[in-house]
Order: structure tokens, then sequence, then C-alpha cells
């Protein structure tokens, strides 16, 4: 026993068990096969130390010591993980995730797992190394929404440059939105449904659009991370919706010749500049952080912040989507939820040409899926003049509907 508590910090152990029993009552997306893991992870936890017990301890404490997560993060991390080996390791006569919503089969899964050294491994190796990698390419319709709402200033074909792009099948997707259509989205104002607002943004997201030359930026190697990437990327329940796994292998197999990746990491100086060398005069008309900022302290994002700035064209705009929310007293008017788990999710604009530096709340959506939204309270400043969110939004759609 007292070896264990070597692992990890007891105050570390004891917040992560506490994480799973929440987990366990109340899943992230609801999911029985994610509550199950919980309950069967937390009782290897408490109990004797067994063989994935340890390891799942001695890998936390590796990675918690090299690199920081929160908590709330850690167990969303480890749902990842244990979903990984389960889609790659198939074990012989269970199907995941159909049979994964009952504590004996994660049971029976520790046993195989702990019964071949080399997916221990894989386990120790995921656990260590890896970061959350989620590329839900639906997500950035809302940047084809805020290209939209800013096209007088970003011009029709806006150039975007995407930070942490994971597998760069968002902006695949943004530039081919009439073969990969964005899911509609639904408005709502006190509770209930905004016909007029919801209309009008669905007439956006159905619209014609094009991008101009972009790029991806990601530390992930976009080969040998792909298995990862879509473990990360659907919640088992997903995993059951043959349409969304394929319109997700049919956009890695896409080329767009419009769309190129470079592998670096962004709060890397020598590689920025490697990276400005080579694109030479070209600047981008937004900057696009999709679901990166979570990852980051707030002195991170800053930094990110401000070397956007320096590749963006005269009047771009950044816009990022994350669960934060907007804190005045932050140098960018944003900080990051310690626990992600059930928080909405926002889009917001920086706009470095305006007179107001902090960002400005666009959308607030119930989740990471985009769907259901309020309008954020932020300003959009169109011909040097700030108008409101459904102001931005009523001028786009009437613009759209004269020019068809
Ligand atoms: C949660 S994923 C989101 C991916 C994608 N933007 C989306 O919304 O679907 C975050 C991505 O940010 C990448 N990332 C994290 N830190 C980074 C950095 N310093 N430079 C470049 N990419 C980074 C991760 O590798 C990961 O692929």
């Amino acid at each position: 026993m007292e070896q264990r508590f070597e692992r990890l910090s007891l105050e570390q152990r004891r917040s992560l068990i506490k994480e799973l029993s929440d987990e366990a009552q109340n899943p992230m997306a609801d999911n029985p096969v994610f509550a199950s893991l919980a309950r069967t992870l937390r009782r290897h936890l408490v109990s004797q130390p067994d063989e994935i017990g340890s390891q799942v301890e001695d890998s936390l404490s590796m990675r918690l010591t090299a690199k920081p997560m929160s908590q709330g993060h850690l167990v969303q991390f480890l749902n990842r993980a244990f979903q990984h080996r389960a889609l790659t390791n198939e074990m012989p006569g269970y199907e995941y995730p159909i049979d994964y919503s009952k504590d004996e089969v994660w049971e029976l899964f520790f046993d195989f797992i702990a019964a071949n050294p080399d997916i221990v491994w894989d386990l120790n190796e995921d656990l260590v190394v890896r970061e959350v990698q989620t590329n839900k390419s639906d997500r950035y319709k809302t940047f084809k929404l805020v290209a939209q709402m800013y096209e007088k200033r970003l011009g029709r074909t806006p150039r975007v440059l995407d930070v942490g792009c994971s597998l760069n099948l968002g902006l695949k997707q943004l530039a081919n939105s009439e073969f990969f259509p964005f899911k509609p989205v639904e408005l709502k104002q006190n509770g209930e449904i905004e016909e007029t607002s919801t209309r009008q943004l669905n007439t956006m997201l159905m619209a014609r659009f094009a991008i101009g030359k972009s790029t991806g930026i990601d530390i992930i190697n976009p080969i040998t991370d792909r298995d990862w990437v879509r473990s990360c990327s659907f919640y088992p329940k997903e995993l059951l919706v043959p349409r969304a796994v394929m319109e997700f292998d049919d956009l890695i197999a896409r080329i767009d010749p419009k769309i190129s990746f470079e592998r670096f990491d962004f709060t890397d100086e020598v590689k920025f500049e490697d990276f400005k060398n080579k694109i030479g005069d070209t600047k981008y008309d937004m900057v696009t952080f999709s679901t990166i900022w979570y990852l980051l302290s707030a002195r991170g994002r800053f930094k990110m912040l401000e070397r956007a700035k320096t590749v963006l064209s005269d009047g771009g705009i950044i816009v990022g989507n994350d669960f934060m929310y907007m804190r005045s007293s932050s140098r960018d008017g944003m900080a990051i939820h310690e626990n992600i788990k059930g928080k909405p999710y926002r889009t917001v604009v920086i706009d470095p040409s305006s007179e107001n530096q902090k960002a400005q709340e666009i959308f607030v959506w119930e989740s990471g899926r985009p769907t259901v939204a309020v309008l954020g309270t932020g300003d959009v400043t169109l011909d040097k003049k700030s108008v409101s969110v459904a102001e931005a939004i009523k001028l786009t759609a009437d613009h759209l509907n004269q020019d068809s």
C-alpha cells in the first residue's frame, strides 16, 4: 500500500478518485461506457495494487511531473486512452463500444491488457506522452459564420491560419462545406428557439463559401497519430453512427491543394521564426484557434495571441472557440474553466484593429459540439462602426439574400 502512495501524491490520488466517482455518476456525454470505465478504474485504484491500477498510477505520476494537467481534464484523457486501447486491441468475443457499458466487460478487458505486455506498454505511452487531440471539424462552422459577418474586412476568400489543427479536418470542411455540410444550428433566447436568427444563421451556413490559401499547424504527426485522434474525436455513442465515422475518414483522405500543414509547436520561438521566414510576405485574414486554449496556461495563450497578431493582414481577426468564460480583468478578456465537463463553449473574436483589444463574445454554445447557442454580448466592428452580434447576423443574411 505504502509504495502506491509514493506514485501519485496523496492529494492527486484523492482528487483523481473523486473525479472518477463524479464521472461514474455523471459521465461525459451521458455515456454509460465512460461511466462503467470510471467505476472500474476507481475500484482498481482504491483496492489492492494490481497490474492495471499500478500501471495507471505510475504513468500518470510520470506524466503529471513532466506536464501538469487539471484533474477534471485528466479523467477525460483517461477515457480517450482506454477507448484507444479498446479500439486498437480488440478483445476476442467483445465489440467496442457495444459491449462495454458493463463493469464486468471492463474488468475482463483490464485482465486482457494485463496479460499482454505490449498493450500495457502502449497504454503507458499514451498516458505519458499524449495530449487530447480531438478533431471535430463541425466546430469550424463557427469560423464560416464569423468570416461571413466580417466579409467586408476579410474579403470573400479569406486566408486562414489554424493553430492546433489536429489532422486539419476543420480547414478541409471549411473549404468544402458544399460537399461536407455543417450541421444546422439553433439559436435560443430565454430558453426558447429564436426563429429569425436561427433562420438567418442556417442561411449563412448553407451559403457558398470559399477560403484562400490556408495553413494548419499542429505538433501532431498526421500519419502515426491518426488512430489516437480518431479515439479522441468520438464519444462511444458516436462511434455507432457509420455516417459520422465515414465522413471523418473521407475528410482525412481528401486532398485540397489550397490547404497545407506545418508540423511544429506554436509556442516554440525558433520554429515560429522559421515558419515566418518560409511564408515571407504572406499574411492571414483569420488566425483560428479551435479548442486548444483549454490545454494551455493563460501565459501560453497570451503568447500565442501575440504571435498570431504578427501574421495577420490589415483588418484581419483572431477567432477562437473554447471552454472559456469572459473575464474583463484578464489581459485578453477571457479565462478557461478549470473543469470543462458540462461547461458552455464560446466563440470569440479578437480584433487588433478595433479600440477594444479584448475578446468579444460572439456565440455561447451549449457544448463543444456546437449546435445550440445563445448570441454573445460582444461587439462586431464593421466599417469602423460597432454593431451587436444580432445586427451583424441580420446584415450578413440580408446581403446573402440579395446576392442569391
Ligand atoms: C483538442 S485538439 C482540437 C483540434 C481541432 N482544432 C478541433 O477543434 O477539432 C487541440 C489540438 O491542439 C494541438 N496543440 C496543442 N498545443 C499546441 C502547440 N503548442 N502548437 C501547436 N498545436 C498545439 C494539439 O496537438 C491538438 O491536436
